[in-house]
């Protein structure tokens, strides 16, 4: 396909020109704001929004533009078909849930998904079985799901209807989807990927290949993160051969979907996709070179290292992507949270994420990358020269999470039954209404519908007082916590 069209943007651009009479939504018409809310995003990004809904854009005679512009996303990323999505990646793993659920009930699932797919199986009333990612134990990560483990998986529960896994993990380890979509079909079930982290992988050489080119049958792109589309927007994709049918997926998606679609979120996902089907090679090669370079630079600085190819000997490691900048900070004996919260008070320097042992910084598509880049080593100099004594003795040992409980009930009755709060410290047996998760590494180690034991209800305590994260709890406290009601 001419990969150099957009149509939805071109028609909606001549919308615009043409100075119709809008008497539609929204309300503003492309002129009507608050000056300070015009002067931050610029009257044209007002004028582009219009209403979903209107001849010869996405209405009339097929294709569409809008549908043109799907077309051609699927043929930049070699899927069958693909939907844009307004609502986040987080839809697309609500929609694989869901097509999941029109199919069966129960699912094999890599425990450490991400949260919209522990909402999508709540939502779809789906019975997970979990498979561990492996973990690094001197990292505290996560890593992948080895072939070997979801085949074990699959033999041992013969009614799952699908797998739902996460490729690339945050910190750029990428899984061998080839084999993984192997186990699956040969079980009879799709491959479902998560490859939120993933969407750029399919416009550079120098990266390992997307999952939608080894064989995975619905992939979700969270476009906005790397290759640049508009915050909110991403696209799902159905695999060539896939084991889920278009309609399912249609059904699913329209269920999820407002019936008021940002035109906004739509251009940029249909200019993303052009500026990386023809400029992603160019683009992506200058930010490898970069980051390359900056880890280079990191690498040789005492007390720090980076994450790089070294990851590859991990053995559910396939590949590696060199777009993320991960700083190993263990050296220092600071945690990460202590280095980024200086690089931010003392160089407004400001990563996507950090750990107890590292620093992320997310580099994009087409960005300046090497200003990040010097920013970014000059900011982490300055961290490691604020550090004091107190900082440096205060990184956590990682120890390993405890077995999660037995699932005693779906997380979708457990989430929406009867529930009350009670003591954290004597909730052992009570089956959990909500989710926890000790970071590091961030592995969930409660979830909806599950028992709570001793040695989970411990390890988190300990997390917790040694000054970690548990993230999901209501009462952040956990001093209580959701619990199923008794009868
Ligand atoms: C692995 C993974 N999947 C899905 C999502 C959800 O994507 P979004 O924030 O676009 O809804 C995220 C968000 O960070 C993620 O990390």
């Amino acid at each position: 396909m001419d990969q150099t069209q957009a149509p939805y943007l071109d028609a909606v651009i001549e919308y615009v020109r043409r100075d119709p009479s809008r008497l539609h939504v929204p309300g503003h018409k492309g002129i009507a704001s608050d000056p300070a809310l015009v002067e931050a995003i610029g009257m044209a990004a007002l004028e582009h929004d219009i209403s979903a809904g209107l001849k010869g854009i996405d209405l009339g005679p097929a294709p569409t533009p809008f549908q043109q512009s799907q077309d051609l996303a699927a043929d930049a990323w070699g899927a069958a078909r693909s939907w844009f999505l307004l609502h986040g990646g987080s839809q697309g793993n609500h929609v694989g849930c869901l097509a999941l659920g029109h199919i069966g009930k129960e699912v094999i699932v890599q425990r450490n998904v991400h949260s919209s797919t522990v909402d999508g199986m709540i939502m779809a009333g789906l019975i997970p079985t979990f498979v561990q990612p492996e973990i690094d134990p001197d990292l505290g990560i996560a890593h992948c799901v080895t072939p070997g483990n979801l085949e074990t998986a699959l033999s041992e529960n013969p009614q799952a209807v699908g797998v739902m896994i996460v490729s690339p993990t945050y910190f750029g380890a990428v899984a061998d989807i080839s084999a993984l979509a192997a186990v699956a079909h040969a079980a009879g079930v799709p491959l479902l990927v998560d490859e939120a982290w993933g969407a750029h992988l399919y416009f550079s050489s120098r990266l390992p290949e997307g999952a939608l080119a080894c064989g995975a049958d619905l992939v979700l792109s969270s476009t906005h993160k790397i290759v640049g589309s508009l915050g909110q927007s991403a696209i799902l994709h159905r695999g060539h051969d896939s084991l889920i049918g278009d309609d399912l997926i249609n059904r699913c998606l329209t269920m999820l979907e407002t019936t008021s679609p940002s035109s906004l979120l739509s251009v940029s996902l249909d200019g993303a996709r052009r500026f990386a089907a023809l400029e992603g090679e160019r683009l992506l090669g200058e930010v490898l070179d970069a980051v390359d370079d900056a880890r280079a630079r990191i690498r040789v600085i005492p007390e720090l290292d980076v994450l790089d190819e070294r990851l590859l000997e991990a053995p559910s490691v396939h590949g590696w992507d060199g777009v993320r900048l991960a700083v190993d900070v263990r050296g220092t004996g600071a945690s990460g949270h202590r280095v980024a919260d200086l690089m931010r008070e003392l160089s407004d320097v400001n990563v996507e994420l950090y750990t107890e042992t590292i620093v992320e910084a997310m580099f994009g598509m087409g960005s300046d990358a090497e200003r990040d880049a010097d920013r970014l080593v000059a900011s982490l100099e300055a961290a490691l020269g604020a550090l004091d004594e107190a900082d440096r003795e205060r990184r956590r040992r990682f120890a390993s999470p405890p077995p999660w409980g037995a699932l005693r009930m779906t997380p979708r009755e457990a989430f929406l039954g009867p529930q009350e709060s009670v003591s954290f410290a004597k909730a052992e047996g009570r089956i959990a209404a909500e989710s926890l998760a000790a970071y590091p590494p961030g592995v969930p180690n409660v979830l909806p519908g599950e028992e709570l034991t001793q040695e989970t209800i411990q390890y988190v305590t300990d997390t917790l007082s040694a000054g970690g994260q548990v993230r999901g709890a209501g009462d952040q406290t956990l001093e209580t916590v959701r619990v199923v009601a008794n009868p």
